[in-house]
């Protein structure tokens, strides 16, 4: 048995969330902490050879399943979105609108929800962007969203991952979004004034590329994102 400082527990941490969250098939089942929760909870670590590793701490979740979206699940999607973003100071209050429109058009190409104990805890949801040189097919990223009580725990992260991978698999050339760039950054988004559409704020709009090595002119949203279509 070997003890760690909260410092090497919060790295081996993070470096076995994002190994947990390549495993696409989302069955693994492990033990979460919360990280302000980690000073006061933390007891014990057990590190049991590279491939097993246990961690026996105070607080324990599972790790989401992510799974595509059923019919059932729409009433869902939109009280977890609009919860979500309630008290987001830049928030415009329609993001679960947003959802519902994208898919009243039959342009959300791929929504996927995250269940706890099968309860939907998060969503996200990409749609079809449209590049200016007409090169296709490029995606939309948002609106994610996850419960209050539960974001901070990986939730998000795990979504936005799994998403970009399947994303990736239908051969997007690239991904768009208007959010945090401190958030968005982790996963590969970096910021593109260059492709900045009408409408979008050039601060908060990000650019990730796959197949595409690069992207002239402005790349836009569908216009389900500004009102009905
Ligand atoms: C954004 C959101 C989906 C992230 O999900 P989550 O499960 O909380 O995120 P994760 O646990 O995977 O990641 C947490 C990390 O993201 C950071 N983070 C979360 N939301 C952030 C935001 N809006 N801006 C900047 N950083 C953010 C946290 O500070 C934390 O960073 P740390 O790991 O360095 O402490 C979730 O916080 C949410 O639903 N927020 C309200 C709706 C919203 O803002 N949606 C995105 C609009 S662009």
């Amino acid at each position: 048995m070997l003890s760690f400082s909260d410092s090497l527990v919060l790295s081996l941490w993070s470096s076995i969330q994002r190994t947990l969250r390549s495993h696409r098939d989302n069955k693994l089942i492990i033990w979460r902490i919360p990280k302000n929760r980690l000073s006061e909870q933390t007891r014990r670590t057990r590190v049991n050879t590279a491939s097993v590793v246990e961690l026996t701490l105070g607080v324990t979740m599972q790790l989401p399943e992510i799974r595509k979206e059923r019919s059932t699940d729409c009433g869902l999607i939109r009280a977890v979105t609009e919860v979500a973003f309630r008290e987001m100071p830049f928030s415009d209050g329609d993001e679960q609108d947003v959802i519902d429109r994208l898919r009243s058009a039959k342009v959300l190409s791929l929504s996927l929800v995250a269940v706890i104990e099968e309860k939907v805890v998060g969503h996200i949801a990409f749609s079809p962007a449209r590049a200016g040189d007409e090169s296709c097919p490029w995606f939309a990223l948002g609106p994610v969203s996850v419960l209050p009580d539960l974001q901070r725990q990986g939730v998000g992260s795990t979504l936005i991952e799994s998403g970009l991978g399947q994303i990736e698999d239908l051969g997007a050339l690239g991904c768009i979004l208007t959010g945090n760039p401190e958030y968005y950054r982790r996963f590969g988004f970096a910021l593109s004034p260059k492709n900045v559409p009408p409408n979008e704020p050039e601060e908060f709009f990000m650019l990730k590329l796959f197949k595409a090595t690069q992207v002239s002119g402005p790349i836009s949203f569908h216009k389900a994102f500004y009102g009905d279509v």
